[in-house]
Parts: structure tokens; C-alpha cells; sequence
């Protein structure tokens, strides 16, 4: 047995016992009168033997037995000083009055009267009162009463407790590291809500988990491919007999290959250091329109080299935050715009100010995305089928993501396959 059903029942039966004393103290207070009414009843009794003895000639054993009840016991006495009766009583009875006595040896109320020289006592009968079996009912009811209450209270504490213990348990498989735990669950009391929490918190812990191992493995295998390919050319150079063309090439491979990791290494602390970041810091006024510019200047050998051209139509913003995390924004939406655009192509710009926003299109004719890489964009090291055959570790949306998210602004994108995208950020001014 639990502990909680025990004190559920000790307490239910403490509640029966305080409330069943006072609802006692309450009653007696208002029905103190009961001695009294015994008292009327018995001189009712006393008056009709009087009336039977003076207009009947019946005798005084047939009026004992006419007008003795279940309840009232009427008797003849042989000796009236047996009942403890006083002297100025004694001398009551005697001039023929009925006497209530005080102090009664049979302890109940008992009254005596005189009839032609006989003592008569009517009292409350001894044996079998009819307030004995009432009490008696009433003392079974109450303990009945207290012991099934008692019994259903544990019952029902039992299922109180039962989700209780569920999650005792199942929070003990958490701290084991086990997040598959799911408590099955259809009420929703307090008891249900707080299995529901318990069950998104094991969903999301469960995620967080499988995004840890997975970023891991990613990390792993974004640092395996470019390692492996230095080692296998540093060891073609370092065997010899290659002709000055083939160490041309190879050194170059291994200046990408490096430049590449360095790329990756720099990206993953970005992001790392934005994802512990809660507030944007060097909060310093600027125009966007200018960093706009400068940030496609910065771009100029990746957009020359497949002459793409670009159409422009930028308000004057100014705008107060961290320069360099928006610039960051700008070169890795353009960076891919360019990146993914057909040769000979336009990408447009548009930068407008409306009252609480400021808007940045960028719309490029490109290889486009499929609904399902688009719904997969801005995850870490995501990067689409086609996207493969061009460089990069799909770190760039995440890294776009998390800025914005810091300033509290949203991205959105509209794509086609094989025709082109655009990416809109919303900044909040
Ligand atoms: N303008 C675009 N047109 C078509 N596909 C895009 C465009 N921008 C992003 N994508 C898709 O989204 C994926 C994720 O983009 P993201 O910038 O995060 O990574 P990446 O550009 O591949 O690599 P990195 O930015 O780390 O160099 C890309 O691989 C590509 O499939
Ligand atoms: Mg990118």
C-alpha cells in the first residue's frame, strides 16, 4: 500500500470523527429539552392512572398494566425508600401529588405517585429501550459508515495515485538517458496535463539528442572528405616523378582543400557562438542601402566570373543593430543567389521601409528548389540534391536563421525548380 492512500484515508477518517463530534455538540445544544419531554410523557402517564383509579373500578394491577408502554415501565413499589427518594418528596408523595424524583437510584428519569395507600413508579424502561436500539442503530451506522468510507477513499486514492507513480518511474527511465518513454494518457485533469508535459519534454529531449548526434556525425563527415583528399595528394607529391603541371595542380587542390576546412571550421563557430548569444551587441546606427552595395562588391569575383548582373531598387534605410551580423545575412543569401543562378543571368534587390519593417528581397533565376528542400533549407549541413555538385557545407541558412532570429525578424522563401527563388527578410525597426 502506498503512502498516499493511507493518509488520504487517516484524513478522511479524522474528517468523519471532528465533523461527527461537532454535528453531537450542535445537537445536544438544541435538544436539551429531551429529560423534559420524558418528564411531560411520564406525567401524562401518572395523570390517566390517577383519572382510571378515580372513574373506573378497575384495580391497581389492571391500570399498571393498562398504562405501561414499551418505553415506560409502571410498577407497583414494596418499598419507596429503595429509590433514593428525599424526605420533602416523601412528604409530596404523601399529600397525593405526582413527584418528579431528583436524585433516582435507577439513574433515569423516574417519577412516583400514590394511589389508594401504593407507591407507583413510572421510569423509562430498563432493558430494551427503544433509545437503546436507536442508539445502538446509530453507533453501527456511524462505524459502517467510517470503515467503508475509509475502504472506498483507499480505492479511489489508488487510481489517483496510479499516473502518479507512471511518471515516477518513467522519470527515472529519463535520467537513465532513455527518451522513448511515452505515458499513455486520456484525462486531463492536472494529473493528465502534466503527463502531456512530461510527454513533449521526452519528444523534445528525444530531438535535441538526435540533433546532437546527428550534428556530430555531420561535423565529422564535413572534416573527413577534404582531409582525405590533402592526404591523398600530399602523398602523390611526396612520392616524386610528377611532372611541374601535376604539382601545379595538386598544391592547388590542397590550397582549396584547406581553405575549404578553414571556411567550415570559422561557419561551426559562428553558429556555435550565435547559438549561445540571447541579445545582438554593438547596437550602432547604419545605412542598409550602403551595406547592401557593398556586401555585392565584396561578392564581385563570384558573380563576374558567370556574368550575372544585378537590378536594384534600394530605399535609403538606416537602420540600428550589429553591422557585421547583418552583413553576414546579406553575402550568404547573395552568396547562394549567385551561387545557385544560371550564367548571364539578373538577380534583383529590392530594400524598402514600411512603418515597423524593413523588407530585403533577393530574387535570382536559378536552379530553384523542390517543397521538400525547401522545407529542409535551414537546417545544419542540409543541402539540397543538386546542391552537392557545388561548394559549400549547409551552413549558410542556419547561420542566416539564427541572426535573424536574435533580431527578432523572419526569413521566407518562394521557389521553383529549374526557374529560380526568393529569399524575403523581415527586419523589425
Ligand atoms: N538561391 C537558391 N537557389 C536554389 N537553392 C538554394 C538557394 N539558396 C539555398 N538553396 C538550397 O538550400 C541549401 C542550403 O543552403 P545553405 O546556404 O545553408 O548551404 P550551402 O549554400 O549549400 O552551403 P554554405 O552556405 O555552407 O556554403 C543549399 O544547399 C541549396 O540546396
Ligand atoms: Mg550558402
Amino acid at each position: 500500500m502506498k503512502k498516499i492512500t493511507i493518509k488520504l484515508a487517516l484524513f478522511f477518517i479524522f474528517l468523519i470523527c471532528i465533523s461527527s463530534i461537532l454535528s453531537f455538540i450542535v445537537s445536544t445544544l438544541f435538544t436539551n429539552n429531551i429529560e423534559n419531554e420524558i418528564r411531560l410523557n411520564q406525567e401524562a402517564i401518572a395523570i390517566s392512572i390517577l383519572q382510571l383509579e378515580q372513574k373506573t373500578d378497575l384495580s391497581i394491577d389492571e391500570i399498571i398494566s393498562i398504562t405501561a408502554t414499551p418505553i415506560y415501565d409502571v410498577r407497583r413499589l414494596e418499598d419507596v425508600d429503595l429509590t433514593g427518594i428525599t424526605k420533602e418528596e416523601l412528604e409530596k408523595v404523601h399529600s397525593h401529588k405526582i413527584t418528579f424524583l431528583s436524585h433516582s437510584r435507577l439513574h433515569r428519569p423516574t417519577i412516583i405517585l400514590m394511589v389508594n395507600d401504593s407507591f407507583i413508579q413510572i421510569s423509562l424502561h430498563p432493558h430494551n429501550t427503544i433509545f437503546k436500539i436507536v442508539a445502538s442503530r446509530v453507533w453501527f451506522t456511524l462505524l459502517s459508515y467510517v470503515a467503508i468510507g475509509a475502504l472506498l477513499i483507499m480505492l479511489l486514492a489508488k487510481r489517483v495515485v496510479k499516473p502518479i507513480l507512471k511518471l515516477t518511474s518513467a522519470t527515472q527511465e529519463v535520467a537513465k538517458g532513455n527518451f522513448d518513454i511515452q505515458i499513455k494518457n486520456k484525462s486531463n485533469d492536472e494529473i493528465g496535463q502534466l503527463t502531456q508535459n512530461f510527454n513533449k519534454m521526452t519528444r523534445e529531449l528525444k530531438n535535441i539528442e538526435y540533433l546532437r548526434k546527428d550534428f556530430i556525425t555531420n561535423v565529422s563527415h564535413e572534416f573527413k572528405t577534404p582531409i582525405a583528399s590533402i592526404q591523398g595528394f600530399a602523398r602523390l607529391l611526396q612520392k616524386g616523378n610528377l611532372s611541374e603541371k601535376e604539382k601545379e595542380e595538386y598544391t592547388n587542390i590542397i590550397v582549396e582543400e584547406t581553405a575549404r576546412l578553414s571556411n567550415l571550421s570559422s561557419n561551426i563557430l559562428k553558429l556555435s557562438k550565435l547559438e549561445n548569444q540571447e541579445i545582438v551587441e554593438k547596437e550602432v546606427v547604419f545605412s542598409l542601402d550602403e551595406q547592401m552595395r557593398r556586401s555585392i562588391l565584396l561578392l564581385e569575383y563570384e558573380w563576374s566570373k558567370k556574368n550575372i548582373e544585378f537590378d536594384l531598387e534600394l530605399d535609403k534605410v538606416k537602420y540600428q543593430g550589429d553591422e557585421e551580423l547583418l552583413q553576414q545575412v546579406w553575402i550568404n543569401l547573395l552568396g547562394n543567389a549567385i551561387k545557385f543562378s544560371n550564367g548571364d543571368s539578373i538577380i534583383s534587390i529590392r530594400l524598402e521601409q514600411t512603418d515597423s519593417t524593413v523588407e530585403v528581397k533577393i530574387s535570382d533565376h536559378g536552379i530553384g528548389m523542390s517543397e521538400a528542400t525547401m522545407g529542409r533549407i535551414f537546417e545544419k549541413f542540409y543541402q539540397g540534391d543538386k546542391a552537392h555538385s557545388y561548394e559549400g557545407n549547409g551552413l549558410g541558412l542556419p547561420l542566416v536563421k539564427r541572426i535573424l532570429d536574435l533580431y527578432g525578424g523572419n526569413i521566407y522563401v518562394k521557389s521553383k525548380l529549374n526557374e529560380g527563388s526568393t529569399f524575403t527578410v523581415e527586419l523589425p525597426l
